[in-house]
């Protein structure tokens, strides 16, 4: 059974509901191809209104969330909070969370493992920095971030693994599609050594960073490439490119 492409965009901070109108006025319009996963990570506070209004095509997801059900943790939202306004799908160890907000490695996997059990769908996200991209460690960083998440969970049905190189986040910097293929090869290998055969084939594994219209088709070409986790571009129309990049 082949992997079916998953495309998702992370609109990060970003849209008001004006702006947010716009993005699925497009979105509405497609064409989206029936055989594409879609799925757009929406601020918080606006996935009830965007989930009301994305074409059926197309799922809601959370951009984070904390690895309790509730709490005194002011400011946190939980899976059972995003469940329970019907939405299905939770980013989580993105680059920002990680480096920005000091989000370590045993933290996001301890939020990875609380959204499965509450029966998310996760998009768990790692990559490595330029210095450690240049000082040769990329293999050994993301191998590290999936341990981390593999040592806390056994099912990974419901996991998309989204590699975004840090430095070619937001920078128009993309991996070549051979960069990006080798580290994707590279990340099965190590599931289907440290997971299992079948969950090396069949989880998907997803490129972020700087993906645009002009580059995702080269890109989508690659065996081990999945689909893409789009930041900038998918506020635009060309988001719709992208999300076809392999149909077409
Ligand atoms: P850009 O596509 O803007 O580089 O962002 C990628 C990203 O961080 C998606 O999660």
């Amino acid at each position: 059974m082949g992997r079916k492409f998953w495309v998702g965009g992370n609109w990060k901070m970003n849209g008001v509901k004006k702006e947010i109108d716009g993005i699925i006025n497009f979105l509405q319009a497609g064409p989206i191809s029936p055989d594409v996963e879609v799925v757009v990570g929406v601020p918080a506070l606006y996935l009830e209104y965007v989930k009301n209004k994305l074409p059926c095509s197309v799922a809601a997801s959370a951009q984070n969330a904390y690895k309790v059900p509730k709490g005194a943790f002011t400011g946190e939202i939980s899976p059972a909070m995003i469940q329970d306004i019907g939405v299905c799908w939770v980013i989580l160890g993105h680059s920002e969370r990680r480096n920005v907000f000091g989000e370590c490695d045993e933290l996001v996997a301890e939020k990875v493992a609380h959204a499965l059990e509450s029966g998310l769908c996760v998009v768990a996200c790692i990559g490595e920095k330029l210095e450690e991209r240049e000082a040769g460690q990329t293999e050994a960083v993301v191998f590290r971030q999936m341990e981390a998440i593999a040592c806390k969970i056994c099912d990974w049905t419901n996991v998309v693994v989204a590699y975004e190189p840090v430095w070619a986040i937001g920078t128009g910097k993309t991996a070549t599609p051979q960069q990006a293929q080798d580290v994707h090869r590279k990340l099965r290998e190590w599931l289907c050594t440290n997971v299992s055969e079948c969950v090396a084939e069949t989880t998907r594994i997803v490129y972020g960073g700087s993906v645009t219209a002009a580059n995702c088709k080269e890109l989508a070409q690659e065996e081990d490439i999945d689909g893409f986790l789009v930041g900038g571009a998918s506020l635009k129309p060309e988001f719709i490119q992208i999300i076809n990049a392999k149909a077409c």
